[in-house]
């Protein structure tokens, strides 16, 4: 399974040949304007949420994708699928079974609502069983009780993309203790530096990890990881 982080929540995710795209926020990015939104190519987008930090350039990398399907919560697939995206839509709890492997629509702690003011449902995050790994994509959250569901009812995660930046979500802190609740000590920090009020102090966030024998991965924009 291979990750590239496109900046604050976006990641490309490449698992059995399929390409999967979260959080698609590239073209009013300040921090990735080297990146060009118009030329991604796509399998899947999956949307934690209708906040505009998440879903600003989805039509944009749709319409170019004619074949992409949206995996979302039934609330954003159906606003999607009248727009005449194709959609899958889902709710929290479910398995749902898709060519590259399985996702699980998790809990996330967070608001919801399209720019226009239509409700987005609620926000949600994704478990990725793939034969290439596993994967939590935690999208827009506070901590969570709920996190301790995953373990219980997931296979074992083999890194999980967290929320770093406080402010809108949870915080390093917080986040350290989000990584007990997953059982999972290898962790993508996201949602950090791309606006004033979201900006960290990275060797603080690595650090807090560190203490507790945890691992946190800041990646540049653009970079790849391979799980
Ligand atoms: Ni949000
Ligand atoms: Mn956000």
């Amino acid at each position: 399974m291979k990750i590239t982080y496109l900046g604050h929540s976006c990641f490309g995710v490449e698992t059995g040949g399929k390409r999967l795209l979260f959080d698609p926020f590239v073209s009013s990015n300040p921090l990735a304007q080297n990146l060009d939104v118009q030329g991604f190519v796509v399998d899947y987008i999956l949307p934690s949420h209708a906040h505009s930090d998440h879903i600003s350039d989805l039509e944009t990398v749709a319409k170019n994708n004619p074949n992409a399907v949206v995996i979302a919560i039934a609330d954003i697939a159906e606003r999607y699928a009248h727009k005449g995206l194709k959609t899958h839509g889902m709710n929290k709890g479910g398995w749902a079974s898709f060519d590259f492997g399985r996702v699980k629509m998790v809990a996330a702690d967070h608001s919801s609502t399209f720019p226009d003011g239509k409700s987005g449902g609620e926000s949600v995050g994704f478990v990725l069983d793939t034969p290439e790994g596993v994967l939590y994509f935690a999208g827009d959250t506070a901590l969570t009780m709920d996190m301790q569901l995953i373990p219980m009812t997931c296979p074992e995660l083999d890194i999980a993309i967290l929320p770093i930046g406080d402010n809108y979500t949870m915080g390093p802190a917080d986040a350290v203790i989000a990584s007990d609740f997953v059982r999972c000590n290898r962790v993508v920090g996201c949602h950090f530096d791309t606006f004033p009020q979201i900006k960290i102090d990275h060797e603080k966030a690595v650090a807090a990890f560190s203490e507790k024998g945890k691992e946190l991965i800041l990646m540049q924009i653009g970079e790849t990881l391979d799980v």
